[in-house]
C-alpha cells in the first residue's frame, strides 16, 4: 500500500489502527533487536497492518521459528500474504483470540504494535491474558505506544518491565519490553 493510500485508510479505521503512518526505521529497529530474537521458535505479532515489523522479524529470526500474525483488518491480512511461507502465517482474528491458535505457555517471543490505549478496558485486560497463557515463563514480551496512558496496566500484568523511548518516530513512542 503506497504512503497516501495507508494513510487515508488509517484515517477510516483510526480507531482500530491507532496510527496514521506505518512505524518508522528506528521503531522498527528498536523493536527487533537480534540478540532477542537469536534463540526463538515460536514468535507471534500483534497489530502487523501493513508488515514494517513483520519483514524485519522474518530477516532476523532463527532459520527453525516460526512467526504468526494476528490482524483484524482483512486489507493488511492481504497485504500480509506477501509473506506467506512455512515460517509465516497471517491470520485474521483479533489478539484477545489468540489462545485458538498458540498453545498455551509455547510462546518465545511476543511483539505488539496494538493501540491499547484506543481499546476498552475489558479488550486490553482480555489481550493481556492471551498474551499471558501463550508466553514460555521466559518469554518477552515487546510493545510500543504513543503515550504511557497504559504504563499501569503492562506494569500490573508482568513481574519485570523495562521502558525505552524512540525519539526518531512520529509520534514518539515508548517501548516496553516485559517478562511474566
Ligand atoms: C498502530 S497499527 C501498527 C501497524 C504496524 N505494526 C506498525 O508498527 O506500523 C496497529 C494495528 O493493529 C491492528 N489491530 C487493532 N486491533 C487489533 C486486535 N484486537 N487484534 C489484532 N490486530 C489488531 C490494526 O488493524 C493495525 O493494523
Amino acid at each position: 500500500m503506497s504512503g497516501i493510500k495507508f494513510f487515508t485508510h488509517a484515517l477510516r479505521t483510526f480507531r482500530t489502527t491507532g496510527s496514521l503512518v506505518p512505524s518508522s526505521p528506528a521503531l522498527v529497529a528498536r523493536m527487533t533487536k537480534p540478540e532477542d530474537f537469536r534463540k526463538a521458535r515460536v514468535i507471534v505479532e500483534l497489530g502487523p497492518g501493513e508488515g514494517c515489523m513483520t519483514e524485519e522479524i522474518l530477516h532476523i529470526m532463527p532459520e527453525q521459528a516460526r512467526l504468526t500474525a494476528f490482524e483484524v483488518n482483512p486489507q493488511f491480512v492481504k497485504l500480509l500474504e506477501k509473506y506467506r511461507s512455512p515460517r509465516f502465517e497471517a491470520i485474521q482474528d483479533g489478539a484477545q483470540h489468540l489462545g485458538k491458535y498458540i498453545e498455551d505457555g509455547s510462546a518465545d517471543i511476543v511483539l505488539s504494535s496494538l493501540p491499547l490505549a484506543n481499546f476498552s478496558r475489558e479488550l486490553k485486560n482480555e489481550i493481556m491474558d492471551a498474551v499471558l497463557k501463550a508466553m514460555k515463563p521466559d518469554a518477552l514480551f515487546i510493545q510500543y505506544q504513543y503515550s504511557l496512558l497504559d504504563a499501569r496496566l503492562i506494569k500490573n500484568a508482568f513481574s519485570g518491565v523495562k521502558r525505552g523511548y524512540v525519539w526518531r518516530n512520529v509520534p514518539p513512542a515508548v517501548v516496553y519490553f516485559c517478562r511474566k
